[in-house]
């Protein structure tokens, strides 16, 4: 196994991409440490899920501070602090506004193929009750580097499944979170593996 990576996970929801990103890392199937897990708000299930796994976790709530910048600055902070180099987005709602040193260091993943279906409100349950709504034929899940607008940043990869006729909302949803459990994974250890580069809006993936 390869030098583990150190991450930190920002999560404002249930956490079950963290709990992914536990599962794969206690597996062996990811060369990864979870340096810090900061939670958006106190009582949220992915603070339960980090303190259960023995995970440091900081409550870092964005109602407390004056504006994005100085919520970001806190943010930031606490993810030097803890050593982490790359900083995995996974159910966070929150505006952050990256700092020049996390430039290319920040990741989310999203729960439908960006650009559609994203931005500001699009998360959980609505995404797929708008795909649904919309008559695809297909979803699926994005990861993408993180920029200072929601949803937005260059595109690392993607995954497709087909939105069957009876989906309902949950149905797509877990239809793609099976997507989305691999995908996360691959996109941190082509991270660590120094295998991304961003050009412009678009990022170059060096051959193993
Ligand atoms: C996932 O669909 C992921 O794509 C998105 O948040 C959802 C998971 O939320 N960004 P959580 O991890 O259960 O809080």
């Amino acid at each position: 196994m390869p030098d583990p990576i150190r991450l930190a996970v920002l999560a404002s929801g249930g956490g079950s991409t963290l709990q992914n990103l536990i599962d794969r890392i206690a597996a062996g199937r990811l060369a990864a440490a979870i340096a810090l897990v900061i939670a958006g708000r106190p009582e949220i299930g992915a603070a339960d899920r980090a303190r259960a796994a023995g995970l440091p976790v900081e409550v870092i709530d964005a109602r407390g501070f004056a504006d994005v910048d100085a919520f970001s600055d806190r943010v930031f902070g606490a993810v030097r602090a803890a050593d982490a180099s790359l900083v995995c987005l996974a159910g966070w709602l929150r505006l952050l506004r990256v700092p020049p040193d996390f430039a290319g260091r920040v990741l989310n993943i999203h729960p439908a193929l960006l650009p559609a279906f994203g931005g500001r409100g699009m998360y959980g349950r609505r995404v797929h009750e708008a795909v649904i709504a919309h008559g695809c034929r297909l979803s699926g899940c994005t990861v993408h580097v993180v920029d200072d607008a929601y949803d937005n940043g260059p595109i690392i990869l993607q995954r497709a499944c087909p939105v069957a006729p009876d989906d309902t909302p949950e149905s797509l949803a877990r239809r793609v979170f099976c997507l989305e459990c691999d995908a996360y994974p691959e996109a941190i250890e082509l991270f660590r593996a120094g295998r991304l580069r961003v050009e412009g809006r678009r990022v170059v993936i060096a051959p193993a």
